[in-house]
């Protein structure tokens, strides 16, 4: 495409100012691996444009081809990107962006390019700031499960939510465990868990031995209420397993004066929902003990991970004594119980530190995301939006969500996949698996719910050129006449 603008390339002495938006892709013919590498990082598209001091379009270089440069040890001399970039002529038809450029060849905007390869539904966003990181905690050989990036991550990520403790863990599912297991419970015990929710939650419970106790979740909130859960209280409860799907806090004042009233502990599952707040506090900060999933699709990642937070002194010395095989700290091989290898490495935490630095851009760029998926399809006939919450929450964008007729959402995930667009179904209710049969309770929201929402691809790759796409997809497959008359019976019956 041939425009006749003047281009402005990147330059050491343009960075830090305003730059057009295309100055993130470009890299100097006679720039190094590196930055060619983190510049590829931090536009979030894992590829550059190699342009010439003139600032015509020499090639491309994608993060596939850097990595074999590394692997090869081409960065040990001085290897220009020009030297590894890839002749446009025989650029990939499959990549996400373009250049755009003038009657001279110069690079003067890019292009999404939405068909070209499959839109994950998430992706990790992994800027040079993680990057630089996990070199540093590499080189510094400190790979396994002590180091400070480890200890940085605890403070830093526990002082966030407004506790005092962090013990992190391997991933977001034996963070519950390890929380369950430090708090006593076991067989005998009933914990009260939303039925819609991700299977970790439930599956946490039957391994320490325990019951879970599912719970229908509101219509309105996604999560469970302060009333549901009295309903279910029993002799045997013993703790709350509040969890806040989709980055929707569920309320926690009234769900922790009720745990006060029946003597129960709380336990926050805030895997889905980094940042959200509820009463002016962060979830996270009402309950005995609080555990994040840090899992690649979550809101901050450490590619897998979790943390456990607390403002418990002793429950968290015990949590960490659990967590690295019931071994007295100060007594090496004195093992005071049967414990786990629960541990987060340095190489994790490195990451961890980098995101959490980045984590109020990262949620404002979910938020951003949201808010294009609602002016592009809040108008069309038979796509429901979560409903709006009252001033106490304050959720925050994970995954985005709508809610579509059962009869309909197949139709729409075929047609997006056929278009390379990946769109989920939410989690299924737990009562209606197998796994949980002997636990089942009658959920209609849950199980509605769970028919009718799709998660959309929410991720730095979503620009209004995607959900322009997405929602005219959404308009062709709701046009037809079989989607219309579903549609409606679906609107209808749910009161919309
Ligand atoms: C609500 C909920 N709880 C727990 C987990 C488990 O976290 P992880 O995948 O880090 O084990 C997840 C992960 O998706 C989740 O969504």
């Amino acid at each position: 495409m041939n425009v006749s603008t003047q281009i402005i390339p990147s330059s050491p002495t343009t960075q830090g100012q305003q730059r057009p938006d295309h100055g993130e892709f470009i890299c100097q013919a006679t720039d190094g691996l590196w930055v060619a590498i983190e510049k590829a990082l931090d536009n979030g598209f894992g590829l550059v444009f190699v342009v010439g001091a003139d600032g015509a379009l020499i090639g491309q270089l994608t993060l596939h081809r850097m990595r074999a440069a590394l692997r090869d040890g081409l960065h040990l001399r001085h290897t220009t990107a020009a030297e590894l970039a890839a002749p446009w002529e025989e650029a990939d038809a499959a990549l996400p962006i373009v250049p755009v450029t003038d009657s001279h060849g110069r690079v003067i905007s890019v292009e999404r390019r939405v068909s070209a390869s499959l839109l994950p539904v998430a992706e990790p966003d992994l800027s040079r700031n993680e990057l630089r990181n996990l070199l540093d905690a590499f080189l510094s050989t400190w790979i396994s499960s002590t180091g400070d990036y480890i200890l940085e991550f605890e403070s830093h990520f526990s002082a966030r939510v407004d506790m005092t403790h962090g013990v992190a863990t391997s991933n977001g599912t034996v963070s519950l465990h390890l929380a369950l297991a430090a708090l006593g419970i076991g067989p005998g015990d009933e914990v009260i868990v939303p039925d819609l929710t991700f299977a970790a939650s439930a599956n946490t419970v039957i391994h320490v031995g325990a019951r879970p106790v599912l719970v229908d979740v509101d219509p309105v909130t996604w999560c469970v209420s302060a009333e549901a859960i009295e309903r279910a209280v029993t002799p045997r409860t013993r703790i709350i397993m509040p969890v806040h799907l989709f980055g929707r806090p569920a309320p926690m004042t009234e769900i922790c004066d009720l745990a006060q009233r029946h003597g129960l502990f709380v336990l926050e599952d805030c895997a889905e929902a980094h940042g959200a707040r509820y009463d002016g506090r962060p979830i996270g900060s009402f309950s005995d003990v609080a555990s994040f999933s840090f899992f690649a699709n979550k809101i901050i990642t450490t590619g897998e991970g979790g943390m456990c937070v607390t403002r418990n002194p002793e429950l968290a010395s015990r949590m960490k004594m659990l967590r690295d095989h019931g071994m007295r700290p100060d007594r090496r091989y004195w093992h005071e119980e049967a414990g786990f290898n629960f541990r987060m490495t340095n190489l994790q935490a490195s990451i961890g530190c980098a995101q959490l630095q980045r984590m109020d851009d990262l949620l404002a760029m979910r938020d951003r995301v949201d808010a294009s998926y609602r002016a592009a399809l809040a108008d069309l006939p038979g796509v429901v939006f979560p409903p709006p919450l009252s001033s106490r929450h304050e959720p925050v964008t994970w995954f985005s969500c709508v809610l579509v007729s059962p009869e309909i959402r197949p139709l729409l995930i075929k047609a997006c996949r056929e278009a390379n667009i990946d769109l989920r179904p939410f989690v299924n209710a737990l009562s209606t698996m197998p796994a949980y049969r002997r636990f089942a309770r009658k959920c209609p929201v849950s199980e509605r719910l769970a028919a009718c929402g799709i998660n959309l691809p929410t991720s730095r790759k979503v620009d209004e050129n995607v959900v322009g796409r997405i929602a005219r997809i959404f308009e062709q497959v709701m046009s037809m006449p079989a989607a219309i008359a579903s549609s409606e019976a679906f609107l209808r019956e749910n009161g919309m």
